[in-house]
């Protein structure tokens, strides 16, 4: 283990670290899409049950071998199975996280192009047909989108090469207060709408006949990106976690805060949606072409109003991505100054520059976009997620992860949930993660 490694200040921060890098686009931009594509509470069922029956035991498995080994995920691995191919693992959470904060910050680009748009123009003095083809036409153009991602990937590149104290802690703990602040409030303007009820009851009123094999697999999907899991995200930042820090209440509290957002979120958009009268199955556009059309709306009647609100919520959107990729982006960091000997500063750049490039071809190709996507979400998160569990269920002694997760048995009460955590990973996590991972090929 690397002497000089950081670890957070405290549990909290740990908590703050991990529940940073849960809470972004996956909760504000695609879970409410998801949630309209797939029939509203229902889906929201779905996803709780899995994030409590899947995710959680995964985000524990990663935080234990993280903790256990205070080394990111190759080093981990080399560390507790020596000489196997364990750390082909490596694979995935280099690849992984490289492909996500490339496309992650194309996403976070636009968002901040959004708020600078929201800054300076209004959409209320623009008609509707302007706002229907803005998306398109911004995604659409080169220069836009790819100084959007430069600028995203520049402010995390800052961020990272700061440490992870002066860094990633300092960041999150100022971050987040204030985006749960401003969540809220957008939630109460939007339930308050004018026929906002009807969005209200869609989150609510499960109707379990819209619920099919596609959207059970795609609630377990968005669980696993909610939570940043499969590609050494939780592994690396618990890694920084110190030894007397709960794993079981850190993971829990994480799950906690990540579920509320998202909750947050579906009542920030459904019932802006359903209060001006369209679609709930917009899909990725869902946040960056359909709420515009209710900011434009408000800024007929209250333009100022209209103004705030706006600039409110692409303000979040964009402090819950950055918090977000910094995790990822720590990730390739972390693999190139442990495992490659690099200074991290030079680290950082490095992967400035790959994720750079491989983000302007995502920002301009729309192909290459998608391809990032499938493949890092589809294939490498889940084949991650499967080998995690796989190792700590059948590869690690039984009671070396109970006793990370008890912390040598100073922390009885969490001996239950051990057992229960046990089981589940074994058992049934591989299954229902093989299932899902099957049916993105069959669905094709
Ligand atoms: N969880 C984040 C979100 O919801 C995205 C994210 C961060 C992520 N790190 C990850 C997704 C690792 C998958 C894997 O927006």
């Amino acid at each position: 283990m690397e002497s000089n490694r950081e670890v957070f200040g405290s549990n909290l921060m740990a908590i703050f670290a991990l529940a940073g890098s849960a809470i972004g686009l996956g909760n504000i931009w695609r879970f409410p899409y998801m949630v309209g594509q797939h029939g509203g509470a229902a889906f929201i069922i779905v996803y709780i049950v899995c994030t409590l029956f899947f995710s959680l035991p995964i985000f524990y498995c990663e935080s234990l071998i993280g903790r256990k080994t205070g080394q990111s995920t190759i080093g981990a691995m080399r560390q507790l199975a020596p000489g196997s191919r364990w750390a082909l693992i490596g694979i995935f959470t280099v690849l992984g996280p490289l492909l996500i904060t490339s496309f992650y910050s194309v996403v976070g680009g636009w968002s901040f192009a959004y708020l600078l748009r929201s800054c300076f123009s209004s959409f209320g003095a623009m008609s509707h047909a302007e706002i229907g083809s803005m998306f398109a036409q911004f995604t659409g153009s080169v220069w836009g989108p790819v100084l959007a991602h430069t600028a995203f990937l520049l402010a995390s590149a800052v961020i990272i090469s700061a440490g992870v104290r002066r860094g990633i802690e300092a960041f999150t703990k100022y971050t987040l207060p204030p985006l749960m602040l401003l969540m809220v409030l957008l939630m109460a303007y939007s339930v308050s709408l004018p026929g906002a009820r009807t969005g209200v009851e869609y989150l609510v009123k499960p109707d379990f006949s819209r619920l099919d094999a596609g959207a059970i697999a795609a609630a377990m999907g968005q669980s696993f990106f909610s939570l940043s899991l499969g590609i050494g995200t939780v592994l690396t930042y618990a890694s920084y976690m110190g030894k007397k820090d709960n794993i079981v209440s850190t993971g829990a509290w994480t799950a906690v805060f990540d579920l509320g957002f998202a909750l947050i979120a579906g009542f920030v958009v459904m019932p802006a949606v359903f209060a001006a009268g369209l679609e709930p199955q917009a899909g990725p556009g869902l946040v960056f072409e359909t709420l515009p059309f209710i900011f434009a709306d408000m800024g007929a009647s209250a333009p100022l109003l209209s103004k705030v609100v706006t600039i409110t919520f692409f303000l979040s959107v964009l402090l819950a991505a950055l918090t977000s990729e910094i995790s990822m982006y720590e990730v390739c960091t972390a693999y190139l100054v442990e495992e490659r000997g690099m200074a991290r500063k030079k680290a950082t750049l490095l992967v400035f520059f790959v994720a750079w490039t491989i983000g302007v071809a995502c920002a301009v190709f729309t192909k290459v976009f998608s391809f990032c996507d499938f493949v890092s979400s589809n294939i490498l998160m889940t084949l991650g997620a499967l080998a995690f569990s796989l190792f700590v269920g059948w590869r690690m002694k039984k009671a070396a992860v109970e006793a990370e997760l008890t912390n040598d048995g100073s922390l009885p009460g969490n001996r239950t949930v051990f057992k229960v955590f046990y089981f589940l990973t074994r058992y049934i996590v591989p299954v229902g993660i093989a299932i899902i991972f099957l049916s993105n090929f069959i669905s094709l």
